[in-house]
């Protein structure tokens, strides 16, 4: 199992840039395009939340027409900046999983070895996140029913990561979800977006990791808690599932840069010179 892991991609209205200055639409269209290229091709592509920045239909209709180019099997779940509705309309066919009904946004993959559990921590015209009682609900029977190794994607941290901007914004019953890992050994991660970097903690047997946004970043500060983000390069995470080891997650970066080349032990130390 080979995934790469996209968030926060904040889309705009055609010809509408993010603040008025960040042309997120043209960067996540090049993303697009970057991730059909992949020589090695993940088996699916996920996305976690903030798919656009408003939740208005405008931005949505741009984000479908961009992301229903990617070459691959899409799992989504909504953010923050979503709205469920518009959210569900946009994306329903490219991901059918999504189902029907807007407030209830659940569903598992079992294609692989390992099984994808995906939730909607948001709350329509909130920034923080809650996992509703229906949510809690059906974790506990997809985790009660078998004891196949589990990970669960989902929009909101369900810790604070010790972010003086972000933590207010947290997901406000994440003890609920600990709970959960609590009591199911084999739930051993989840994977976040929101808070716009990657951050990584650990909670019993359970890594809990977010994802960087495709576009801005925001900076990780322990006391500042004013709302700051940057143009520092976006990226996302691949997960690697490796046999005999488990899953290894790594940081791809999205900034254009130079390479990559071929290391040649001869060029590196030649010999001839000191
Ligand atoms: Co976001
Ligand atoms: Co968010």
């Amino acid at each position: 199992m080979f995934l790469a892991q996209l968030s926060d991609l904040h889309f705009r209205s055609q010809g509408t840039r993010l603040y008025d200055f960040i042309d997120v639409n043209g960067i996540n269209a090049e993303i697009v395009n970057r991730v059909n290229a992949l020589a090695e091709r993940p088996d699916a592509v996920i996305i976690t939340g903030d798919i656009v920045n408003c939740g208005r239909p405008g931005e949505y209709r741009l984000a479908r027409r961009i992301l229903s180019q990617l070459n691959y099997p899409l799992y989504m779940i909504p953010g923050n900046h979503d709205s469920k509705a518009y959210f569900l309309d946009a994306f329903s066919d490219l991901c059918p999983l999504l189902g029907h009904d807007p407030e209830n946004m659940a569903y598992a993959v079992d294609d692989f070895p390992v099984r994808l559990l995906f939730i909607d921590s948001s709350i329509d015209g909130a920034s923080k996140g809650r996992l509703s009682d229906n949510t809690l609900a059906w974790l506990e029977t997809m985790l009660s029913g078998d004891n196949k190794e589990s990970y669960v994607f989902m929009h909101h941290p369900p810790v604070p990561f010790g972010s003086a901007q972000m933590d207010p914004i947290a997901c406000e019953n994440g003890k609920s979800l600990l709970e959960l890992i609590d009591r199911f050994p084999q739930l051993t991660r989840v994977f976040c977006g929101h808070v716009h970097r990657m951050i990584a903690t650990q909670y019993r047997q359970a890594l809990i990791c977010s994802a960087p946004a495709t576009v801005h970043q925001v900076p990780y500060l322990h006391t500042d808690t004013r709302p700051l983000y940057s143009l520092e390069p976006g990226a996302m995470m691949m997960h690697n599932l490796v046999p005999g080891i488990g899953l290894v997650t790594s940081y791809h970066s999205l900034a254009q840069f130079a390479g990559p080349w071929l290391y040649d032990p001869q060029i590196s130390c030649p010999g001839d010179d000191c």
